[in-house]
C-alpha cells in the first residue's frame, strides 16, 4: 500500500530521538525513504548539521534532553503532532544530570505514558545481552528501561540489536580499526558470541516497525524484537573476519587475564575513555545473540552479512518491501 492508495490520508509524522546518533542516523534515513515526515530529537538541534545525512538537513528538528524530560507532561511540546516515536537514544558515559536512570529509565518510562496517553507507537531501542545478571549500572538502567515500557500499556516495542557495524559509529569504528592491528590485545574472557548486524538495517527495521499497521494487538512477546546477522563469532573471530578483508595474514591476538581486564574497563570508566567500559566487559563475556532473530522477518529477506562480503561492497542500498503492511502515511482521522 502506497500513499497514492490512501487519498484522504496524510504523511506519517514520525519522532527520532537521538536522530543524529549512528543509528538514529538510520533510522531517519529509512523513514524519508518510506515517504515518512520526520522530526529529529536532539539535546543541541541547531549543531547537528554536519552528523545527520543530506537528505535529513531539512527535517524539523526540536530539542530533547532526556534528563530533563522525567514526566509524562514534560513530553508534551516533543510529541505536539507526532503519530510515532523512535527511541534510539543512549549514553555511555554519565555527565552531571545526564544520568543512566534518567536517560535510560526514567524519561523512557515517562514517554511510554506520555504515549499511551496519546495513543502513539513507540519503538525503543535496547540491547542484548541484558538477560545475565549485571553489575554495570548502565546496563542495569537499561533493564529498568525495558521494564517500565513493558509495564506502561502504551503501544510500545522494544528493539535489541547485537552489535553494529557501518560507517560513522564509535565502537564498529574502533573494532575496524582494531582489525588492522598485527598485534591486537582482547579480554581473556570475552568469550559471549555475538551476531553483527548492519546499521542500515537496523535503521530500516525501526523504519518498518514504526510505519508497520497493526490489524491486531500483538502480544506483549511478539513486542520485542531480538535483531542479528546471519553469523554467530566470538569478539576475536568477527574481528578477525574482518581484518581478512583487508589483510592475508592474521593478527596475534594476545589476551589479557580476565581480572586485568576488569580492571582496565573500571579504569576506562574512570577516565571516560571509550569504547571499553564495565558494561562492554559483562557484556562480552555472555552470549549477545538474538534467540530468535526476527530481522529477517522485519526486513522481509535475509540480513546482510557482516565481514564476508567483498571490501568495498557497501551496505544495502534497496529498501525491503512490505507493502501491504507498511504506510507511511496516517489514515486522516487519526491525531486529528
Ligand atoms: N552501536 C551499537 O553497536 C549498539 C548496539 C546495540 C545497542 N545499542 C544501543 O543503541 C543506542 C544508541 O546507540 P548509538 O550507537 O546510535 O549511539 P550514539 O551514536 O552515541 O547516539 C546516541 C544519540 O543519543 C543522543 N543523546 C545522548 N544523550 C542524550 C540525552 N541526554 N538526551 C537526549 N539525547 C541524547 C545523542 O544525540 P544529540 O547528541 O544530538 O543530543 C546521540 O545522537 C544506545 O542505547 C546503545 O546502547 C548500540
Amino acid at each position: 500500500m502506497d500513499q497514492a492508495d490512501l487519498p484522504h490520508a496524510r504523511r506519517a509524522v514520525v519522532l527520532v530521538l537521538g536522530g543524529s546518533g549512528f543509528i538514529g542516523r538510520h533510522a531517519v534515513t529509512a523513514l524519508l525513504v518510506r515517504g515518512a515526515q520526520v522530526i529529529i530529537g536532539s539535546r543541541q538541534p541547531g549543531r547537528i548539521d554536519r552528523k545527520l545525512p543530506e537528505g535529513a538537513l531539512t527535517c524539523l528538528r526540536r530539542q530533547a534532553r532526556l534528563e530533563e524530560l522525567q514526566t509524562p507532561d514534560d513530553w508534551a511540546a516533543a510529541l505536539e503532532g507526532v503519530d510515532a516515536v523512535v527511541n534510539c537514544v543512549g549514553i555511555l558515559r554519565q555527565r552531571g544530570r545526564e544520568t543512566y536512570q534518567r536517560v535510560h529509565h526514567h524519561a523512557p518510562a515517562a514517554l511510554a505514558e506520555a504515549c499511551r496517553q496519546r495513543q502513539l507507537r513507540l519503538i525503543h531501542v535496547s540491547a542484548l545481552g541484558l538477560n545475565h545478571p549485571a553489575r554495570s549500572r548502565f546496563l542495569r538502567s537499561k533493564v529498568d528501561g525495558e521494564a517500565a515500557l513493558r509495564a506502561s500499556g502504551a503501544d510500545w516495542r522494544i528493539v535489541r540489536p547485537s552489535l553494529l557495524d557501518g560507517d560513522g559509529g564509535y565502537g564498529a569504528l574502533w573494532i575496524r580499526r582494531v582489525a588492522h592491528w598485527p598485534i591486537q590485545l582482547l579480554p581473556a574472557d570475552a568469550v559471549g558470541q555475538i551476531a553483527a548486524l548492519d546499521v542500515g538495517e537496523l535503521g530500516e527495521a525501526l523504519a518498518h516497525l514504526a510505519l508497520r499497521i497493526e490489524t491486531t494487538t500483538p502480544d506483549d512477546r511478539d513486542r520485542e524484537f531480538d535483531l542479528g546477522g546471519p553469523d554467530q563469532r566470538t569478539l576475536s573471530d568477527y574481528i578477525a573476519a574482518i581484518r581478512r578483508l583487508h589483510h592475508d595474514k592474521p593478527a596475534r591476538c594476545l589476551r589479557v587475564p580476565s581480572l586485568l581486564a576488569r580492571l582496565g574497563s573500571h579504569v576506562c570508566d574512570l577516565l571516560h575513555w571509550t569504547p571499553f567500559s564495565f558494561g562492554h566487559w559483562e557484556l562480552l563475556r555472555h552470549d549477545n545473540c538474538p534467540q530468535r532473530n526476527r530481522l529477517p522477518e522485519l526486513l522481509g529477506r535475509a540480513p546482510r552479512a557482516i565481514g564476508a562480503a567483498p571490501a568495498g561492497s557497501g551496505m544495502a542500498a534497496t529498501p525491503s518491501i512490505h507493502g501491504d503492511h507498511e504506510v507511511a502515511v496516517m489514515p486522516a482521522p487519526m491525531g486529528e
